[in-house]
């Protein structure tokens, strides 16, 4: 069958909208209506005025749009979970406060602030307890506005973010259960995750591209480890990755470090993928052009499939964490 033709007449006939990440495989990509980094997709689906959201990424990104906007119906072709947002539960977030009260910091001076690669059961907590969720492309601004609470900043799931940003704005982190970390002596307490995808990316691959092409650009997203961003030229989401290259001389080489797909779609010529190892996420590269079909021809046919639903409890709690971040411009 023509996945892509059949996918081109059901998008006409049916009330939906296709939207995929950057790091969805690039027949996948190049077929979405919408497309963009964590960020910009919660917002254009928010505005978005078709019923129904096709979503071709991870859990969590599906998961958001329906407690954003719980009148739209919300199907995706794989619900692939992200390595990062597994890392953390409801149970491991109480525990995490529990580490920081049990070392003399009251709940109630804890603002906990959760990367948006997290469950909706985890932005819930944070949501009960007044806090915000945040993306790469905006974790600088809901850091700051977190800190005007005068509160310490728990910050869930990835500890490489929590500690760049900490770094980038001047402030003491630390990381719960690796060394000493002691609450009271820092500003931002992280938990202990990461992205596997992103721990690739070494301090030798930049120093090897750098002795290869003493001019090169090193371009890194925030997920990657604060050793590696120390010795980047740029840190930023996958949108604000996308600009920085684009916007430099086609003759300057640049080296990026992000998922492969992204890397492989950027202007072809002098522009490297940072590692020797290829740096493909397992859980975005799951969606194909057959699921994609299959989903929308649910539709069609009266028996939608890989509905995202969310209870409401979680999605009332989770949306005001949702909130607070998309009104901070
Ligand atoms: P962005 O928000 O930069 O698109 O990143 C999402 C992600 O999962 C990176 O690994
Ligand atoms: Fe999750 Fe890493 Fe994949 Fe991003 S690249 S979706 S953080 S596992």
């Amino acid at each position: 069958m023509d996945y892509k033709k059949e996918i081109e007449r059901l998008k006409a006939a049916l009330p939906v909208t296709i939207v995929s990440h950057y790091y969805q495989r690039d027949e996948v990509f190049e077929i979405a209506d919408i497309v963009g980094d964590s960020l910009e997709l919660a917002r254009k689906c928010q505005n978005d005025p078709n019923e129904w959201i096709i979503f071709c990424g991870v859990g969590f990104m599906g998961q958001s749009v329906k407690v954003i906007s719980p009148e739209k119906r919300v199907l995706m072709p794989r619900i692939a979970c992200c390595a990062m947002a597994k890392m953390i539960d409801d149970t491991y977030f109480d525990q995490s406060v529990a580490y920081m009260t049990e070392r003399g910091i009251a709940k109630e001076n804890i603002l906990p602030i959760t990367y948006i690669n997290s469950d909706a059961s985890v932005k819930a907590k944070v949501g009960e307890m007044g806090g915000m969720v945040c993306t790469s492309a905006n974790a600088y601004k809901i850091i700051q506005k977190g800190l005007e609470s005068g509160k310490k900043i728990l910050f869930v799931p990835d500890r490489c973010l929590g500690q760049n940003f900490a770094i980038q704005m001047g402030l003491k982190s630390c990381v719960i259960g690796v060394g000493e970390c002691d609450p009271k002596e820092a500003d931002v307490i992280c938990f202990n995750g990461f992205c596997s995808v992103h721990q690739l990316f070494t301090p030798a691959d930049v120093e090897f591209y750098r002795r290869k092409y003493p001019d090169i650009k090193i371009a890194v997203h925030p997920e990657c480890d604060p050793k590696v961003t120390a010795l980047a030229d740029f840190v930023g989401s996958t949108s604000q990755l996308i600009k920085y290259v684009n916007e430099l001389d086609i003759d300057q080489k640049v080296a990026v470090g992000t998922e492969y797909n992204l890397v492989n779609r950027m202007r072809k010529a002098n522009t490297y993928v940072l590692s020797s190892t290829k740096p493909e996420c397992p859980t975005m590269n799951e969606t194909t052009l057959e699921d994609l079909y299959r989903t929308l021809k649910s539709i069609e046919d009266g028996d939608p499939i890989n509905e995202i639903f969310v209870d409401e409890h979680t999605s009332k709690y989770a949306k005001l964490a949702l909130t607070r971040m998309l009104e901070v411009q």
